[in-house]
This record gives structure tokens, sequence and C-alpha cells, in this order.
């Protein structure tokens, strides 16, 4: 590579290995030829100490059973209190492979089965496919969208967590897709509420050091103990330091009961096995990762910029101003086009494989979820695309395809 080249900017064939973002199973056949955009992870190459750190266990040459290295629990503890001010007693942390894990152990452990769970759409898709599939009743509280930021709904919010049948809220802080950063009175708000009715808060922060700035992200547990006491907070350095793959979650859970019986059900499950790549990986990546995130996110706070000034002229797609995550909201609603033929316009027109709107809840109708954590080059290319899409708008031609 060229001293010149941002090491950001290096295009990574994400093809030579089974990555989702650009595989068959998401993108469909002829996927190749659009502009993969749609999983929620990064194009970039992990920080070199994490590359390190695992080439050293690989040369290791063994790998039988581990027990957790003495050095992980500080070094995530270490990075929650430097990074978010948030002290975690080492004893409160309780690994698990990934957080959709957690999240499903969560419902099934501490809800029934017809029990209500609240969600906040439009939201992450996944937390309704674990609902449905633990047989949970879906409460849905939709965010209110004025003058193009969404807020919660605490109306809403109180009257659903009053009834009977609800024992949990799955908050995602912050938000996919919206990018909402929750600050500390709206989490307060919430964490009151679902207090006062015995709703326990299931705390979705995978993105929360993604954060742009001016914005703070503000782990829900650490508001104060009550606060800690009714909630269970998925974490993860998946999204962070784009080690997805390495399966390498953890819960902190400050309430003594919940959190046993969380082991418990862990062993039950046998989820309770470490895998050295993602030991090794987490912790490189939480003692010596800062610096390397801290260019991403000026890398995808440029993202963000180009994706402003390409739309700047174009009002017929409004972006949701982001408070962090690499996750842009985009509002296609102007184009006044049917679901089928939004999909059809971004897929046909401008070679998009972005996440469909709809998959976050009916709320999301006539929007589009964009990942802009990729190189420059590959975001200005598709812009340019969709440019040239948006003034073409051909209806007809949508209409005769979005009816394939
Ligand atoms: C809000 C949120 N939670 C959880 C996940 C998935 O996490 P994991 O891969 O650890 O299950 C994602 C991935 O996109 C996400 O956006």
């Amino acid at each position: 590579m060229s001293q010149n080249v941002h090491h950001l900017d290096q295009v990574i064939n994400r093809r030579e290995v089974p990555a989702l973002k650009t595989h068959s199973i998401v993108l469909g056949k002829d996927g190749e030829k659009l502009f993969a955009a749609g999983v929620a992870d990064m194009n970039y190459k992990v920080p070199e100490p994490v590359l390190r750190a695992m080439q050293t266990r690989l040369d290791h040459g063994v790998f039988g059973y581990e027990t957790v290295p003495s050095a992980l629990l500080p070094a995530l503890t270490g990075w929650l209190h430097k990074r978010h001010r948030w002290q975690v007693e080492a004893d409160h942390i309780l690994r698990a492979p990934n957080v959709l894990n957690i999240l499903a152990i969560a419902a099934s452990l501490f809800t029934e089965p017809g029990d209500g769970v609240i969600v906040q759409p439009p939201v992450f898709f996944d937390f309704y496919d674990i609902l449905n599939e633990n047989n949970r009743c879906l409460v849905s509280n939709p965010l209110r969208l004025d003058n193009g930021r969404y807020s919660m709904d605490f109306g809403g919010l109180e009257r659903l967590a009053a009834e009977p049948y609800t024992k949990m809220l799955y908050l995602c802080n912050p938000h996919n897709p919206v990018g909402r950063v929750w600050n500390r009175d709206e989490l307060k708000q919430l964490g009151d509420i679902c207090g006062c009715h015995n709703v326990l808060v299931v705390s979705d922060e995978i993105h929360g050091d993604i954060t742009f700035n001016g914005h703070t992200y503000t782990p829900f547990a650490a508001l104060g103990p009550a606060y800690a006491n009714n909630s269970i907070t998925c974490l993860s350095p998946a999204k962070s330091f784009n080690i997805a793959a390495c399966c390498s979650a953890f819960t902190v859970i400050s309430n003594d009961e919940r959190r046993k019986a969380f082991q418990v059900e862990n062993s039950r499950l046998t989820v309770n096995k470490n895998n050295a790549f993602a030991s090794v990986a987490m912790e490189a990546a939480y003692t010596s990762g800062g610096p390397w995130l801290a260019e991403v996110l000026t890398y995808l706070e440029g993202n963000l910029a180009l994706v402003r000034e390409h739309l700047h002229g174009h009002p017929q797609v409004q972006l949701i101003e982001p408070d962090g995550t690499f996750l842009l909201w985009l509002d296609f609603r102007r184009l006044d086009l049917t679901p089928a033929q939004l999909d059809t316009f971004l897929r046909q027109q401008a070679r998009w494989a972005v996440t469909r709107g709809p998959a976050f809840g009916v709320e999301g109708e006539g929007f589009a979820r964009l990942n802009i954590a990729c190189t420059r080059a590959e975001l200005t290319q598709a812009m340019g695309l969709l440019k040239t899409a948006i003034s073409q708008l051909n209806l007809n031609q949508i209409q005769e395809n979005s009816n394939d």
C-alpha cells in the first residue's frame, strides 16, 4: 500500500471468505454487481494489535480446552471504565458467543411464553425473530419521528409497561437503524417507567462505542444501582473492532439472582466454553484497539459528510442524521414508491444492496438502511449511482420489474 493511502481506504475483497455481506444468501443472484451495504459489519481490516495477538495464539499451535485468560476481564472492565466511565465489577460479567444469544436467553429465562416484551420500532429485525421463536408476545411502542429526528414515545411506553402481561423491554442503545444515541434523560425516563412496572430492561449496547462528535453513549446500567439492578446489558467488541465472526460477546448482570440463573442456563445449554481466538481478539481489542477505533470514527464521519453532500439538492431522499453507528437510515418516502417498487429501484436502478426498511417493522416502509463502513471510493461510487437513478427514475420500468 502506498504511503499516501489511508489504511481504511484499502479495498479488501470480502468474497475471499464466506462473508455474509457479499454472499448470495444475502445478495441473491447477480449480487456481485451490487454495492453490498446491508449486513452490519465493516469492510476494514481489524486493528494491528488484534491481528498480532491472534497470530501469536495461532503460532502456539495447541488449541485444547481453555479457561478465560486472566487478563480478559480486566481488559473489559478497563475499557468500560476508561471509555464510558462505567465501573463494572468483574464478577458481574458473563461471557457469551454473541449478543443474540444473550437476548434469547434473557427472554426465555426471565419471561414466560405469552408474556409481552416491548420493542421500539423501527428496530433491529432480529429482536422480532428472537421473540417470535421464543413465543413471546411482541409489544410495539413505535418511536416518533418529528422533523427528521426520532424520539421515544414515553406516553405509549408508560401505558404498555403498565399492562400486567408486559415483563421485559428490549432497548437498543444506540438504536439500530435510526442512529439515535439515547441521552441520560431519555434513558432515565425509560428506566423509571420500567422500574415502576417491574419491566426488566434488556439493553443491547453493541453499537455503544460508535458515536459521532458531540454525542455520548450512556450505558443504561451506569445510570445508577436501581437501573443496574433492573437490567441486563449486552455488549460485544463485534461492531467496534469488526470481529463479529470471532463470536465474543459478554453480558453485565449486577442482580445476583439473575446472574446466577443466567450462568446455570449457560451451562445447561453448554454455551459456556471458551474460544481461544475470541478471547485473545477481545482482550487485544479492548486493551490496544482504541487508536484504531478513533481513526475509524473519524473516517466514518467523513463518509457521513460525503452522503450528506451527495444528497444535498436531492430532497427526494432524506438522511436521518445519526448520533452514532455506521448505519444510516434513509427516508425515500418522497419518491412515492410502493415497498416493492422501492426495492426494485434500489436494487436494479441504483445497484444498491441495502437493508429494506420494512425488515425493521412496518414503520420502516419507505426507508432503507445503508451501511457506510466501507471505503470512501466505494461510497462515492454508490452515491453517484443513486443520484443517477433518481434523475432517471422510470416508474414504468420499476412497475414492470417489481411485478416480476
Ligand atoms: C443492535 C444489534 N444487536 C445485535 C447484533 C448482532 O450481534 P451478535 O452478532 O453479537 O449476535 C447486531 C448486528 O447487526 C445489532 O445491530
